[in-house]
């Protein structure tokens, strides 16, 4: 996709701590942010066990663009764009299967699984025609793929930073991720939700490690769960926010969870309840280094621009328009876990699921924020909320309060620099 009109300036809409309300419903804008964001820069796009066997393929999505994720039968990883080389019918209408090629359904050409065209329908049309050359007719392919403790990413752009540049200081929360596991492996198993909501993909981005809203947004969960996570949200609260660079940020609960001093507490239970799990994970750590593990629990991390880990569940944040998104929802699951795991869908179809009472909230918020955004004045956003008392860690990652809008300045800076480029 090419932009043909002169490109917004983003110069005069960003500043440190304001951004115009514009940038959430420009729609030239949106343009250009697939151009420079989603079709430049490193996406996240499906988890490797989505794929465990040569010749799976599951149907995935870059922003608005469809995307098929295979296993070849060598055991590589390819994304596909769902496009046939023909006439542009989408050759993939399966969410996902076994299949070592796919055929149009429209004139049935049928590609191979690594993308090649590996046969016309009624091939007589084509004989001795130098146009129809198989080799130039394959469908188009994500040039740049990485994966990462099986997190695959993909990027539109043949060069650029690499994925381990670009993941930078986050990284550091995927391994802290998959040691949950005793076997240190995450899987996305458990089946995708899909939460549309009409509003721009940045309020959400923003929203995920904004540690400012639960305690008004999300009281009802957490009185009726009994959750003291609650109070890691309040302004006594040593939890902190981070800015990693890159767009990437985090809400650090580990300082609640280290004083607390008690394994299993992030996940809002207590080692009796997980026998097995824990033995599992003793055996795989040993004692000491699992008891840290089960304190710390996992991350809460939005890893630019599209992957939020949220302790127990994954979303992926998929921009349809400049005012619609869908959220694609699973719970994590950890290899050599099944107790653990058992409870963790059982506890994001309490939370996220069709009747969830933690996303519905955060839902109503984005649509409301999108309405809002549409009105003239005030015309900024003020992002300014704990900026004086913003300091930097022994990493060198900015740090603040759990609830300052520390995540808010990183992301936009970081936005800043792509839309300018
Ligand atoms: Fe695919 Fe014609 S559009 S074969
Ligand atoms: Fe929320």
């Amino acid at each position: 996709m090419s932009i043909t009109q002169a490109a917004p300036d983003v110069s005069g809409l960003i500043q440190t701590n304001r951004v115009h309300g514009s940038v959430y419903t420009d729609e030239a804008l949106f343009q250009v942010e697939l151009e420079r964001i989603w079709y430049r820069g490193w996406v996240y796009v499906g988890h490797e066990s989505e794929v465990p066997q040569k010749n799976d393929f599951v149907m995935k999505s870059i922003g608005p663009q469809s995307v098929i994720m295979t296993r070849d039968n060598t055991g590589h990883i390819h994304l596909l764009q769902n496009r046939c080389s023909h006439r542009g019918n989408q050759v993939c209408v399966r969410e996902q299967g076994n299949a070592r090629a796919f055929t149009c359904p429209y004139h049935s050409w049928t590609f191979s699984n690594t993308g090649d065209l590996i046969g016309f329908a009624f091939p007589d049309g084509y004989r001795d025609n130098p146009e129809a050359d198989k080799k130039n007719l394959g469908l188009g392919t994500l040039p740049r793929v990485a994966s990462y403790h099986g997190f695959v990413f993909g990027s539109f752009a043949a060069e650029g930073v690499s994925l381990k540049e670009h993941l930078g200081g986050a990284a550091e929360t995927l391994d802290r991720l998959v040691r949950t596991s005793p076997e240190g492996e995450v899987e996305i198993t458990a089946g995708f939700l899909k939460h549309r909501a009409k509003a721009n993909w940045k309020f959400i981005l923003e929203n995920e490690c904004d540690g400012y809203h639960p305690a008004f947004v999300h009281s009802s969960i957490f009185s009726v769960a009994d959750s003291a996570i609650g109070t890691y949200y309040g302004d006594k609260s040593t939890a902190l926010t981070r800015d990693f660079g890159h767009g990437h940020t985090e809400v650090d609960l580990r300082p609640e969870f280290r004083k607390a001093d008690t394994p299993m507490r992030w996940f809002g239970t207590t080692e009796d309840r997980l026998p097995d799990y824990v033995a599992a994970m003793k055996a795989a750590y040993g004692d000491d280094k699992a008891r840290e593990i089960m304190i710390d629990g996992t991350p809460h991390v939005m890893i630019f621009p599209n992957l939020f880990i949220a302790e127990i569940q994954i979303f992926v944040i998929q921009p349809i328009s400049v005012d619609e998104t869908i959220q694609h929802v699973t719970a994590l699951q950890f290899k050599g876990a099944p107790d653990l795991n058992r409870r963790l869908r059982q506890q994001t179809m309490g939370s996220v699921g069709p009747a969830g009472l933690l996303l519905a909230d955060d839902t109503e918020m984005y649509e409301r924020n999108q309405r809002g955004a549409e009105s003239l004045t005030p015309q900024w956003v003020f992002l300014g909320r704990g900026e004086q008392r913003e300091r930097r860690d022994e990493d060198g990652y900015v740090v603040g309060h759990s609830t300052d809008e520390v995540p808010s300045r990183g992301i936009w800076r970081h936005y800043a620099e792509l839309m300018g480029a």
